[in-house]
């Protein structure tokens, strides 16, 4: 692909002739080739102090941008002397990584993804844009939109799950909060679309591994997050670690010039990741770093984070003709004009106390609420929960992490303090006070640990106990970046403690928090209740207590799907049929192979001798406590034609007994075309909330351009011909309809 268009087609096919263009061209006539190149160079904040060096280099405007650094006097001051030391007074724009909330920490980003609810996801990024203004960072490199379909990958806990149109949806909703519709406002910050592209594609679920995607896989999977941001208006871009397709994000020209500006139109400016122009040498793509910066920069990389190579070689490269003056020009225009449209230049400062107070209890109400949202039920039987009320005295909480304030803020969390953290414990001691007591035994130190000293302690806890509550899963370190695993198991002595609690017979709840999908089977068969809690944040501790004593029902929804043991990966709802897809009849386990059997290729299907073919649990997969029954699916327009909208209803009704949430999820499958396309793909989705009894008839209005998909080589196209639409709670609805494009 990187060979099939000319670079210098492309570098002249960008800049915006606006009114805000025109105000950074007018300011980029009066920078020296120096000042330009300090706009492009981000360097790391030194922690509260400010050194000579850095004073000297802001003063003479060598730096236009710091990332990690917090301490407003430090932010202002460094700051001042920009804008009132500096020849030209440009200010700093300063960055951090706010990922899932600054001071209040909402669940990890894969959690919020199991609320399949943007409205909260918006307000979630609302507050993290908040607090973080209020010290002075005005830019988040958030949200992370890549697609991963690899729960052995670290970051798949910072992403947004393995499919394109819910990333899509939850991406532009995370931006939208961080950014406002204006980034001028008081509380607004830019947002980074990150890491363009494929990062979650690594190579065996291994951090900043080489992916190889097709241009097919792309266009329709990997692309389409990126370029809803795009048209929400982003501020910002991040290139992946990886190499593409044998090409280094940091340094592909067909990325950055050719799809991201001249094909989808972006307008504002592209930071590289931390180092990776500097890594393009060890990419071996690079011979030194002259040659590493000439790359990235000639690629679109407007900005480099920590490595000086842009800072010590673009004036050179600039000299020797290698690099064409325009193309600093453009990417300093490109920063300048997010500059301007966050109003540095005439607010520069930050005073705290014209923000609302970090973690007020508006602010922790929605990271309550959306890690209520965000838990998923995969089990609940022998009417085990809700707990039921009035009939229990006596609870055994259990594990390493009922009462662990720092484990369950997750990953990335460089200003979450978990003296703020509510733990489930501490909710539930709250919750029941007069009314019945807990009894804690941590158990295991660590979920790492194998030590089983504290097993007999724990073991006669369950047993004076009505009820046994195991909060079990992954410490925050075991998942994030450069933390990737190959099993996916309960990590240390945790599933011996699940098997001896079950054995007293009492009834288990487990409570899994994790920052990816773990194979739980063996889990789930010793708990009679199973929640998938995520890394649930500041106030995960109060929602789990929520749903435990029913004050609230589950409503999440898987947004990946949960494979049974790691060698089934990749598994994800949207895969491709194949031409021989595995089927209940034509499934043979390998303890059921006869000895000598004979081979023959005749009724084979695709599947694993020993792990089947199905997950866990599928993508889209959440329990209630009531019953949710859809009926009734109809395609008011059966026949559709290009321009058209397909207008669709299905009857929702609660027959349980529980007020409660459901996500309807709408999936679709092109019957014939002219490539093979998924087997299904999520098209839309509503939460709605039902009271015992209630019923409502749902609509779904789906463009029809929403069916289109790439053809490699000659872009995006409808095709005619039948389609089959499913509605229902999770990707193996089985309520289906066809209609027809013509
Ligand atoms: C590396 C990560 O890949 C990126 O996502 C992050 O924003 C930067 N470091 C800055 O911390």
């Amino acid at each position: 692909m990187l060979s099939l268009f000319t670079l210098s087609g492309l570098l002249c096919a960008q800049g915006l002739d606006t009114e805000l263009d025109r105000k950074a061209t007018e300011l980029l006539q009066k920078m020296t080739i120096a000042e330009k190149i300090g706009q492009l160079s981000q360097v790391n904040g030194e922690y509260g102090q400010i050194t000579d060096g850095m004073r000297i280099r802001v003063r003479e405007g060598k730096i236009g941008s710091v990332l990690n650094e917090v301490d407003t006097k430090t932010i202002n001051e460094l700051q001042r002397i920009a804008v009132e030391e500096s020849r030209l007074g440009i200010p700093l724009i300063f960055a951090r990584d706010v990922i899932h909330g600054f001071k209040t920490i909402f669940p990890i980003p894969l959690g919020q993804a199991a609320t399949w609810n943007p409205g909260l996801m918006e307000k979630a990024a609302r507050v993290a844009a908040v607090e973080a203004a209020s010290v002075g960072l005005r830019w988040t490199f958030a949200p992370m939109i890549d697609i991963s379909r690899d729960p052995r990958w670290g970051r798949i806990a910072e992403s947004l799950g393995e499919d394109p149109y819910l990333t899509s949806e939850l991406g532009v909703a995370m931006a939208r909060g961080f950014q406002e519709d204006n980034l001028a406002n008081k509380g607004a910050i830019a947002a980074c679309a990150k890491h363009f592209v494929g990062y979650g594609a690594a190579e065996g679920g291994r951090d900043y591994n080489s992916t190889n995607i097709p241009e097919n896989e792309l266009y329709n999977t990997y692309f389409p997050p990126f370029k809803a941001c795009v048209d929400a208006g982003v501020a910002t871009f991040m290139p992946s670690f990886n190499d593409v397709n044998g090409a280094p994000a940091s340094g592909n020209a067909w990325l950055f010039r050719k799809v991201l500006r001249q094909d989808w139109g972006f307008g504002g400016f592209v930071v590289s990741d931390w180092e990776s122009i500097r890594q393009l040498e060890v990419h071996g793509v690079a011979a030194g770093q002259e040659g590493a910066a000439q790359q990235a920069i000639m690629a679109g990389i407007d900005m480099e984070m920590a490595s000086g190579a842009y800072a010590a070689y673009l004036q050179k490269l600039v000299e020797s003709g290698a690099v064409p003056e325009s193309v600093i020009n453009e990417a300093v225009r490109n920063i300048l004009r997010i500059k301007f449209q966050l109003g540095l230049f005439e607010n520069p400062y930050t005073n705290p106390s014209d923000f609302p107070a970090l973690l007020s209890p508006e602010h922790l109400a929605i990271a309550e609420e959306a890690a209520m949202q965000s838990c998923v039920l995969l089990k609940n039987e022998k009417a085990a929960l809700p707990l039921p009320e009035g009939r229990f005295k006596k609870l055994a909480v259990i594990g390493p992490l009922a009462d662990d304030p720092y484990e369950q803020l997750g990953t990335w969390i460089f200003d979450g303090d978990p003296q703020h953290t509510v733990t489930p414990l501490a909710a539930l001691d709250n919750a029941l006070q007069g009314q019945a007591e807990t009894h804690f035994v941590k158990a295991l130190e660590t979920t790492r640990s194998y030590d089983q000293a504290a097993f007999p302690e724990a073991l006669q806890a369950a047993r004076e106990a009505d009820a046994v509550i195991l909060f079990l899963g992954e410490e925050s370190i075991l998942s994030g970046e450069a933390h990737c695993r190959a099993e996916l198991g309960l990590p240390g002595a945790q599933l011996e403690l699940l098997k001896a609690v079950a054995q007293t017979g009492r009834p288990v709840i487990s409570i899994i928090m994790a920052g990816r999908p773990l194979a739980l089977g063996e889990a789930l068969e010793y708990s009679d209740a199973l929640i998938v809690a995520w890394h649930p944040g500041t106030m995960g501790g109060p929602a789990i207590a929520r749903l435990l004593l029913g004050l609230d029902a589950p409503s999440g929804k898987l947004p990946v799907t949960f494979p049974a043991t790691s060698g089934q990966i990749p598994i994800y709802y949207n895969h491709k049929p194949t031409g021989k897809p595995a089927t209940e009849e034509s499934y043979v386990h390998i303890d059921d192979i006869p000895v000598r059997a004979p081979q023959t290729s005749i009724g084979n299907t695709s599947y694993y001798l020993d792990a089947g073919y199905k997950p866990l649990f599928p993508f889209g997969f959440g329990l209630s406590y009531t019953r949710f029954e859809y009926s009734n699916l109809q395609a008011a327009t059966p026949m559709i034609n290009s321009g058209d909208t397909l207008v669709v209803s299905v009857e929702l009704a609660n027959t349980g007994d529980f007020e409660a949430e459901e996500v309807a999820q709408l999936y679709i499958r092109d019957l014939v075309s002219s490539i093979v396309r998924p087997v299904r793909e999520l098209k839309a989705f509503q939460r709605v909330r039902l009271k015992p009894g209630e019923s409502r008839k749902l609509t779904f209005n789906l463009p029809v351009e929403q069916l289109a998909y790439y053809y490699p080589g000659t872009g995006w196209k409808v095709e005619p011909g039948q389609f089959r639409l499913w509605i229902g709670g999770d990707s193996n609805a089985e309520l289906n309809t066809t209609f027809e494009v013509r």
